[in-house]
């Protein structure tokens, strides 16, 4: 066998200007026994950069003029193959040369070109291999075109290629999915053309070798689909709930390329990828993107830490949402309560959950077998004592949870932290009676608590390195995105939720009703409207909790008082049939009800509250003016460390519109004159005892 290696340079010989990357190559070029090999090696992902391209077009440019090279395989060194598009590129020009140039070049090749696929390969990084004229894959390698969630469509051949092989009604499921799709899947659908278990460089190359020439997708007819396949597919992702107008362009783009040639469909399809690329949405998401990746850096356990079992005091809807989230991820769950038949009520409606889940063929039978059997539950905090964490989920109260954190701690085997699920209590308070503080964490769980992807691990002020990391490790576990919040009243997700709902109070005091501030802010994109989500948790929570607290109210300041109303009229959302609005008999669907109106009317003329008519962007700009001064407030506070970490709490936790970016983003994309006149109306609405942010927090 004959080797030869060198680096490749950027190629100059592109007909668009000059790369625009210095620094060390990142494709490596060798001839193994005739076959140019391209290694492309840029960590930690490999993912696909103006220099990556740069170097693959001068290697497959170096191949195609090669007398003595055959064929290419192109590979990637570590474990990926490319995993993707680097999204820092994606906010301005595209640096050159673009991946359709580096495409064309493996097209018009006259060699074969074999992709060899291991790990990610993702979005551009999939485009690349289709524009291969074979794709080789290690097992365990996934492909999948993400781009959809991005708020953008393929670019680079995406939607095209992929319908020479499967058609439009399977193209459009792939693209509009963004689904990630395992090797031997893919072979299977005749994305990839061979699955290997070792050896992929070998085998790459030897596939290269015995191909007999070129096959270039873009050059084979599309199959027909099954008759109004395509048209149904369109038609169920287009009314899709939350279908964005990346959606639209993605069957746009396949319609397309049934009915143009093929370079007219991929300049249309390049044309709406950089539409879309340009557009607000797409940075919304590359910004949620971005701040996903610096909070899972930031927050990560600092040393390896197995939790094996778990202790859940209080099984209540938040404890039983707990538990059933442990034993999902595969960890023993320990349920106590001093009301014996809760534990046992956690266990039994788990248990029929699951039998449903199993009758739907959503879930295996032996798969909800083992997830019961790690189910427990117990009457005694002392069944807790071999536990790897203990988070408690007890009645929101200082003195009740104070009591079980002390107990707990001459329990459960030293050193291991005992977490506290509070929504708004302070923790310095109520770790401040243990022997050992450093113990006592923050973990608060969003409901329901199996599902919501992102948890608030609160640090409070003596919260320990192993408390932290094991709250850290907890949610990686148990799938959830950690975000850290410093002690205050609500934290960032509550603080943030209550300043929002206020206002939203406030306007309906003002004239608007709730059912139009509802449609507003549903418009704006929330999953519901304030009053709506009101009814749905229970109006019942937040009284009481207002009850215990009217002596922290400021004098002087503003009181919404119509939910006080409500709850005492039994008005306690749907759980009794009545909140803000009215429920039909095992309906769900809320109904405006005069009722309501007329308490409202009554409050108003109480108060001598002028009446008068909103718009429903008024109403938005409100509603998120009040979310941004807090959000603002709790950065300068220092209780939120990211910017970015408040948009995915209000996204992940709060159904706060993915597509606007979170409030922060929305905030800064404002500007500042708009935002600073947005705070203005808003300080004058709001009345006294309003705290002011300084917005440029949220600008920089
Ligand atoms: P819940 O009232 O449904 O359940 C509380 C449970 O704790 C009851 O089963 C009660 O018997 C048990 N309990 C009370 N004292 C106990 C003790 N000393 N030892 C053992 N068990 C005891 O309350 P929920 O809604 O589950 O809330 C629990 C905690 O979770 C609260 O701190 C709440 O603020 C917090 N939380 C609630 C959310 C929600 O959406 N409901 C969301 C996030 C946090």
């Amino acid at each position: 066998m004959t080797t030869s290696t060198r680096a490749l340079q950027p190629t100059s010989g592109s007909p668009a200007p000059a790369p625009v990357y210095a620094g060390p190559a990142c494709v490596r070029y060798e001839v193994e026994d005739r076959v140019a090999v391209l290694t492309i090696d840029n960590p930690p992902v490999n993912a696909s950069t103006a220099q990556v391209r740069s170097g693959l077009l001068s290697g497959v440019r170096t191949a195609s003029s090669d007398s003595e090279v055959v064929a290419l395989v192109l590979i990637g060194a570590g474990a990926n193959f490319i995993s993707g598009s680097d999204l820092r590129e994606f906010a301005g020009p595209l640096p050159p040369p673009e991946l359709p140039a580096v495409i064309e070049a493996i097209e018009s090749c006259p060699k074969p070109v074999v992709a060899a696929l291991s790990g990610a390969t993702l979005g551009g990084g999939f485009e690349l291999a289709l524009g291969c004229d074979a794709r080789v894959a290690l097992g365990g390698a996934v492909v999948g075109l993400p781009e959809i969630t991005l708020g953008m469509i393929p670019g680079a051949g995406g939607t095209q290629r992929p319908l020479r092989i499967l058609g439009g009604a399977r193209t459009l499921d792939l693209v509009t999915s963004g689904r990630r799709i395992p090797a031997e899947a893919a072979l299977a659908e005749g994305l990839v053309d061979k699955v290997v278990d070792a050896s992929l460089r070998d085998e790459a190359v030897s596939y290269a070798r015995g191909m007999a020439g070129k096959r270039v997708l873009r050059d084979l007819p599309v199959p027909e689909d099954e008759c109004g396949a395509l048209e149904q597919a369109a038609l169920s992702v287009l009314s899709r709930r939350g279908a964005r107008p990346q959606t639209v362009a993605a069957v746009g783009a396949v319609f397309a390329g049934l009915v143009l040639p093929a370079a007219e469909a991929l300049a249309h399809e390049r044309r709406e990828f950089s539409r879309l690329r340009e557009g607000v949405e797409a940075a919304a998401l590359r910004h949620l993107f971005f701040a996903r990746k610096a909070a899972e850096k930031a927050n990560r356990a600092s040393v390896p830490v197995e939790i094996r079992s778990a202790g859940i005091v209080g099984a209540g809807t938040m404890g039983a949402a707990i538990a059933r989230a442990f034993v999902e991820a595969g960890i023993l769950a320990t349920v106590v309560d001093t009301d014996p038949s809760a534990a046992a009520a956690v266990a039994d409606r788990l248990s029929k959950s699951y039998a449903q889940m199993v009758a739907q063929g959503r879930l295996g039978e032996e798969e909800a077998v083992a997830r019961t059997s790690r189910l427990k539950g117990s009457g005694s905090l002392s069944a807790l004592a071999g536990a790897d964490l203990v988070v408690e989920a007890v009645f929101e109260d200082a003195g009740v949870k104070k009591a079980v954190l002390e107990d707990l701690e001459g329990i459960v085997r030293p050193g291991v932290p005992l977490a506290t699920n509070t929504s708004y209590l302070d923790i310095d308070e109520l770790a401040a009676g243990l022997d050992d503080p450093t113990r006592v964490v923050g973990m608060h769980f969003f409901s329901p608590a199996h599902r919501t992807p992102v948890l608030e691990v609160v640090r409070a002020a003596r919260t320990g390195q192993q408390a932290l990391d094991t709250a850290f490790a907890a949610a990686r576990t148990l799938g959830k995105l950690p975000v850290v919040a410093r002690v205050c009243d609500g934290f960032i997700g509550n603080r943030i939720f209550n300043a929002y709902r206020r206002q939203c109070e406030l306007m309906v005091e003002e004239g608007a009703l709730p059912q139009q501030v509802d449609a507003a802010l549903e418009d704006f994109g929330f999953a519901m409207g304030p009053f709506a989500v009101a009814d749905m948790s229970g109006l019942d929570v937040a009284w009481r909790m207002r009850k215990a607290r009217t002596v922290v109210r400021r004098t002087g300041e503003r009181y919404p008082d119509v939910a006080d109303a409500l709850c005492e009229l039994g008005r306690f959302g749907q759980k009794s049939g009545r909140g803000w609005y009215r429920y039909q008999e095992g309906s769900r669907v809320p109904l405006p009800d005069p009722e309501v109106e007329a308490l409202i009317k009554h409050s108003a003329a109480a108060k001598k509250t002028p009446q008068r008519t909103f718009s429903g962007q008024e109403i938005v700009e409100r509603a998120l003016a009040a979310m941004a001064n807090e959000a603002a407030l709790l950065l300068g506070e220092g209780i939120a460390e990211r910017a970015g970490d408040v948009d995915l709490l209000l996204t992940l936790g709060y159904g706060f519109p993915a597509h606007e970016g979170g409030i922060t983003f929305w905030a800064s994309n404002l500007g500042p004159v708009r935002l600073a006149e947005a705070l203005d109306a808003l300080e004058e609405a709001a009345g006294p005892g309003f705290r002011r942010a300084d917005p440029t927090i949220l600008l920089a």
